[in-house]
């Protein structure tokens, strides 16, 4: 049985956080504390839109909460500016450890693919742009099921998609929100902590693994297959 990963994008292999170049001629002194505001909304206004079924996509959600966070940090940007910085989210750079990581896991005859509340389009091009396009069978979008991570018919329709069972399926994620719904839909989850700053949600549901580098996730996944079996 192939072992298949399902890789989170925003914020896992790609860094959303890299707007903070554009924000600095903005927003000056604000741009970090503006992108973390951002991030932070566009994911409350996706999980209150999965949990509401009123959904839009996730570009709304990101667009939606960009207004929200010029009023909430009293920046009021014109329209030519928020759609510069809407520009700019759809062609984010990877993180460093991507292309290596994934290049090993590809290697080691893993079954690949991009897992997003992203629309197939925008993942599409953010992952050609960055150029690691090619180490994915396929994208599996939450836009196919009007709903958002962490749905459990969500990662239910991704093992449908990818033909994998729950078992033999790995979501790879740093969100904490997302390892957590894939481990309670009965997937197995690596948390990717870049820094050991990031906080796992104290729930009591545990990543079944915690890498810091994707470099590391080929040889850790192996490694506990072997155990697994045994
Ligand atoms: C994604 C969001 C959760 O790519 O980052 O699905």
């Amino acid at each position: 049985m192939p072992i298949t990963l399902a890789f989170d994008v925003y914020g896992t292999l790609i860094d959303t956080h890299d707007v903070v170049a554009t924000l600095q001629e903005m927003v000056g002194d604000k741009a970090e504390e503006f992108s973390r505001t951002w991030r932070d909304k566009q994911l409350e206004y996706s999980f209150r839109r999965g949990l509401m079924q009123n959904y839009e996509n996730f570009a709304v959600c990101t667009s939606n909460a960009l207004d929200y966070t010029c009023i909430y940090h009293k920046a009021p940007l014109n329209k030519e500016q928020k759609n510069k910085l809407l520009g700019a989210y759809r062609v984010l750079p990877p993180f460093k450890d991507v292309k290596e990581g994934l290049a090993r896991l590809k290697a080691a005859n893993y079954h690949l693919y991009a897992f997003s509340n992203g629309s197939a389009d925008a993942v599409e091009m953010l992952l050609s742009t960055a150029g690691i396009r090619d180490f994915f069978l396929g994208i599996v979008s939450v836009d196919d099921v009007k709903s958002y991570k962490p749905n459990p018919g969500v990662y239910s329709y991704f093992l449908r998609r990818s033909g994998a069972s729950g078992g033999s399926a790995w979501l790879i994620s740093s969100n904490p929100f997302d390892v957590i719904g894939a481990i309670s839909t009965g997937m197995k989850a690596a948390w990717v902590q870049r820094s050991p700053e990031a906080i796992f949600d104290p729930w009591g549901i545990e990543p079944t693994m915690t890498v810091s580098s994707l470099c590391d996730l080929s040889e850790q996944i192996a490694r506990y297959q072997l155990t697994d079996e045994n």
